[in-house]
């Protein structure tokens, strides 16, 4: 039988990276279009590295029609997994133009070179930041929308988008019709257990694990703790954080699941991808030092502006549709992390 050829827009990122790995270990053909704009080419080098496999790479805009056309004519893309974006949260407070105009405008122009071609089966990357208040810190899929910042609103858009999209089939009874995981990540840490690929922020890290990283490795003197007032059990902001790699296994589950039974019709489904755990700031710096021996400094900042106190996962929905749960505990997360941070101490050179 063929390889199935997966199209994976941002796969020279973070997690499109890990997720390349995991699609070629699986047996399908890959193709990468990036424009390397927050990522770097080198990460490809390293998926060959780990998986002895190339993948086609096309450095490329998504909001260029014609250049993507082109790359859905020169390969038979049986679906695509949809990473790129922009996903800074500040960075969308200061350039919500830049934010929607990359992130919603760009899915169009997917979408629509997608429906030109008949190729109707995508994963998106949603995220937890999609979801509004709520009384309960353990978010369902069904718990109401209303993210608080433009990052988080592209995602709720694009979200928006993909549902008319499948509802207008129904409405027109297609013959081939979308059929569409959205997969709301949580907070994915950690690296390839090789050490080859990982997170690699440009400039100062926003996020906590490689911001605890980079103070463990020296090159940041210590972590500030945003808050310690919370109602949490220590008083510190509490996630749920989830392996990279178990997190793209889930995509993999996605696609499995979105050629099943269950989307035989086609659709548009939600799933929560977390472990369904929090773990606290004070837990994640403590459990560092345990597993890599370094010193963590940190002092108590203020609040952060927009965090929330406690949020995780609830995880059945991923459990029951799409047979996949997160498997590797926090010391793997951590482990992994390190492993990425101390071989690769300046990140990607290349
Ligand atoms: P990343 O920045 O490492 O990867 C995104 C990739 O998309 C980059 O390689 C970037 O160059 C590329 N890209 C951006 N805009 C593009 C465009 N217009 N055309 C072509 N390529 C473009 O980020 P990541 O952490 O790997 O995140 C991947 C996806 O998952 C993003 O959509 C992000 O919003 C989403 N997500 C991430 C997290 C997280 O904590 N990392 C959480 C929830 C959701
Ligand atoms: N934190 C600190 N100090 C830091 C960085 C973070 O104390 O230097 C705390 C935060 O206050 C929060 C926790 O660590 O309590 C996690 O913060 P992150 O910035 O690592 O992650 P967030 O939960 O704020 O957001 C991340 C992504 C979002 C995504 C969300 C849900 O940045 O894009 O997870 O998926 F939407």
């Amino acid at each position: 039988m063929n390889k199935q050829t997966i199209l994976v827009t941002g796969g020279a990122g973070y997690i499109g990276s890990h997720a390349c790995v995991e699609l070629l270990q699986a047996g399908f053909e890959v193709v990468v279009v990036d424009n390397l704009a927050n990522s770097k080419l080198e990460s490809l080098d390293r998926v060959r590295q780990i998986t002895g496999q190339n993948v086609r790479f096309y450095q490329a805009d998504i909001r260029d029609k014609s250049a993507l056309t082109a790359v859905f004519n020169q390969h038979d893309i049986h679906t695509v997994i949809h990473f790129a974006g922009l996903k800074a949260v500040g960075e969308s407070c200061q350039q919500p133009l830049h934010y929607y105009h990359n992130n919603v405008y760009g899915t169009l122009v997917l979408l629509e070179v997608m429906a030109e071609a008949n190729i109707k089966q995508l994963v998106f990357s949603s995220s937890a930041t999609v979801y509004g208040e709520s009384d309960s810190p353990q978010y369902s899929e069904h718990f109401p929308l209303g993210p608080i910042n433009p990052y988080g609103r592209s995602k709720a858009m694009i979200e928006d988008i993909l549902r008319d999209l499948a509802a207008a089939d129904s409405i027109n009874q297609s013959s081939s019709p979308w059929k569409m995981a959205l997969l709301r990540y949580f907070n994915p840490i950690g690296a390839h257990e090789s050490g080859l690929i990982g997170e690699d922020p440009n400039g100062i890290p926003n996020n906590l694990m490689p911001y605890v990283s980079q103070v463990a490795i020296g090159k940041l003197p210590r972590v500030s703790i945003f808050g310690d007032d919370y109602p949490t059990r220590d008083g510190t902001g509490v996630r749920d954080y989830i392996h990279v790699v178990d997190l793209v296994k889930g995509h993999i589950k996605a696609i499995d699941t979105l050629q099943g039974d269950a989307f035989r019709q086609g659709g548009c489904k939600a799933y929560n991808l977390g472990v369904g755990r929090g773990c606290s700031v004070l837990e994640i710096i403590n459990t560092f030092e345990k597993v890599t021996g370094r010193k963590v400094p940190y002092n108590i900042s203020p609040r952060r502006a927009g965090d929330l106190a406690e949020c995780y996962a609830n995880p059945e929905l991923a459990l029951k549709e799409l047979q996949w749960q997160a498997e590797k505990n926090l010391e793997a997360m951590v482990a992994d992390a390190w492993r990425w941070q101390s071989m690769n101490p300046d990140g990607y050179v290349r």
